[in-house]
């Protein structure tokens, strides 16, 4: 696994942080050493998702990355499902069927190259991951994906949607900020590796909070929604249709 040291030297200017081939090269320790537990969350997710997968349905992964949630996904589901992996970066997908043909990965799957700020056609799923992904979705397009991926879900089907979250106060916001970037030094970021990170990220992951994300799918639907998981400003959500 290649270390991520993209922000680690002075930038003269910090342009946005894009899904590229620099960031591919780099993703599986990015996101190891930034999301807390990161491990646990992928466990809970595929201990989750093997109680609502469905035998003959679909379990899509939305902004699959390098394929990380569908390998774990197809080791705890055993029952013939189809795996279906969205991503708009070909350099994600591009290490994605890299990893899935170093494991061998022989269950029936598909990888689509899609931008779901423009919609995704969802059928027949028992289960819709989103992991880290919807924060990178434009805002005005949220409700819409939501709606699609709801429609495309069957009775009593569930999206798992993980997400980095606004605290409900800016004091707490605040402080699960500085308790985030201490988790990152701890994990060998510098104060400078941290700083352009965040800027970088500026305009382009934009957080909801816990309570609007919850507000979201309701709104859209789902019958039910709870929360799995919450560390900080870190929040796992599963909800069923
Ligand atoms: C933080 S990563 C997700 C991590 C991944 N789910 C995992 O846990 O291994 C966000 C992913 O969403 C993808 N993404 C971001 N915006 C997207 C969009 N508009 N359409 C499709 N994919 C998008 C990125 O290319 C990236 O692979």
């Amino acid at each position: 696994m290649s270390k991520d040291e993209i922000f680690k030297g002075n930038m003269t200017t910090i342009a946005d942080f894009t899904f590229g081939e620099k960031v591919a090269s780099v993703f599986d320790d990015m996101l190891d050493r930034s999301v807390p537990f990161y491990q646990e969350i992928q466990r809970m997710i595929v201990e989750m998702a093997a109680d609502f997968a469905v035998e003959g349905t679909n379990i899509y992964d939305l902004g699959c990355s390098t394929g990380t949630t569908l390998l774990n996904l197809s080791q705890n589901i055993t029952s013939k499902v189809k795996f279906i992996g969205i991503d708009y970066s070909q350099n994600m997908l591009a290490r994605c069927k890299q990893k899935l043909d170093a494991y061998h990965f022989s269950r029936e799957h598909e990888l689509i190259c899609t931008d779901l700020n423009q919609g995704v056609n969802i059928e027949n799923a028992s289960v819709v991951v989103m992991l880290l992904t919807l924060q990178f979705i434009r805002p005005l397009k949220r409700d819409t994906l939501i709606g699609s991926i709801l429609r495309g879900l069957n009775e009593n089907g569930c999206l798992i949607l993980v997400e980095k979250v606004l605290g409900e106060d800016s004091v707490f916001n605040r402080l699960f900020i500085k308790y985030y970037y201490d988790f990152k030094k701890r994990n060998g970021y510098s104060e400078l590796e941290i700083a352009q990170k965040r800027e970088a990220l500026e305009n382009v992951l934009i957080p909801y909070k816990l309570l609007e994300n919850r507000e979201l799918l309701i709104k859209e639907g789902f019958r039910y929604c709870d929360v799995f998981f919450k560390w900080y400003n870190f929040c796992g959500m599963v909800a069923v249709k």
